[in-house]
């Protein structure tokens, strides 16, 4: 791994610790009153961090409640059937994340006695625990100093620099920044001014605290390479029967075999455009120069030239393109 020093300081010391400072006394009197902040309870911290991945604050909330109503330890969660806990994250979608979560609350009461690992390291050991998580509990419920990287942090470490960071840069700069007293607030203080102060488009940076140590104070200029890149939309049928989460199948369409590009794969039917109506769900893909915004329609018809219905368990088994790869792993039939 990259040492700390391999990055150029874009703040001195004295700069790091007023960022500190402000970003705390900041988050100390702006940050919503979010029903998980009032404990740190790991099992709590784990299920709204789990929720937050896949979804808006708001729409959390209802969900956060309703679960734990269901299964308020990690106990019941773990003496739960499958069943129950699929249901009770229904509207969230994304039920692998549910899966995992039940399988490591039984790791958590049948093989470590119902305590809770309380470190980054240990917690990456439990299924469907990765480093962003890991990190969070660590440092929110037992207040290691660990920082992590989402897409809001992202963003405010970037601006701050004035400069793109790539990968393991993003999470050397966020443990610089860290403050060690305080790291799951601090934390916290961070996903929170990307979410609602430096936000994407148009940040408040009247209102921000760091305003005055950031390098950016606006949006970060597009890279070259995201200057040059051009902008397309797609539109794609997915039509499954027997439900989506598991005995599915799906409606694909194969690629003639002489095509130029990726002869022969599968991949989701193409629509034409779609006006009007919400689609289930968009997404972005890039190939080469293109930069496309997909947008995937459930269950329209489709002509059954081409087609045909893919079982589930089949999809790993034939060549699919990387986009049908992706919609597919976003609806969890991969
Ligand atoms: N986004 C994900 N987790 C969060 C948290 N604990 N606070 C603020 N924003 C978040």
């Amino acid at each position: 791994m990259k040492t700390p020093q391999s990055i150029p300081n874009s703040l001195s010391d004295r700069q790091q610790r007023c960022l500190r400072k402000n970003i705390l006394a900041w988050y100390d009197l702006h940050k919503r009153d979010l029903p998980w902040r009032t404990s740190s309870d790991p099992y709590r911290v784990w299920l709204s961090e789990i929720m937050l991945q896949q979804t808006r604050v708001a729409a959390v909330i209802d969900h956060y409640q309703e679960f734990l109503r269901r299964f308020p330890t990690v106990e019941k969660l773990a003496a739960a059937r499958e069943a129950s806990v699929l249901a009770a994250w229904s509207g969230l979608g994304y039920y692998r994340r549910a899966r995992m979560m039940h399988a490591a609350a039984k790791v958590i009461v049948r093989e470590l006695g119902g305590k809770f690992p309380a470190t980054e390291k240990a917690l990456r050991e439990l299924p469907g625990i990765g480093r962003y998580t890991a990190a969070a509990i660590a440092s929110i419920a037992f207040n290691e100093p660990v920082a992590v990287v989402d897409g809001n942090v992202e963003r405010v470490l970037q601006r701050v620099a004035g400069k793109r960071l790539a990968g393991e840069e993003l999470w050397i700069e966020a443990n610089r920044l860290l403050d060690a007293k305080r790291p799951g607030d601090f934390n916290q203080a961070m996903m929170e001014l990307g979410a609602t102060v430096c936000t994407p488009r148009a940040p408040a940076c009247l209102t921000c605290p760091v305003v005055g140590l950031c390098a950016t104070r606006g949006e970060l200029a597009k890279s070259e390479k995201a200057a040059r890149q051009k902008k397309r939309e797609i539109h794609y049928t997915l039509n499954c029967r027997n439900g989506d989460v598991r005995d599915a199948e799906v409606f694909l369409v194969q690629r003639a075999k002489d095509a130029s590009l990726m002869p022969g794969m599968w991949e989701l039917p193409e629509l034409a455009n779609m006006n009007g109506d919400v689609p289930a769900f968009t997404l972005r893909h890039s190939i080469t120069i293109t930069d496309y915004t997909v947008r995937v329609w459930r269950g329209v018809a489709t002509s059954t030239e081409f087609g045909k219905w893919i079982p589930a368990e089949r999809l790993k088994k034939i060549a699919l393109t990387g986009l049908a790869r992706k919609i597919l792993r976003k609806v969890e039939m991969l």
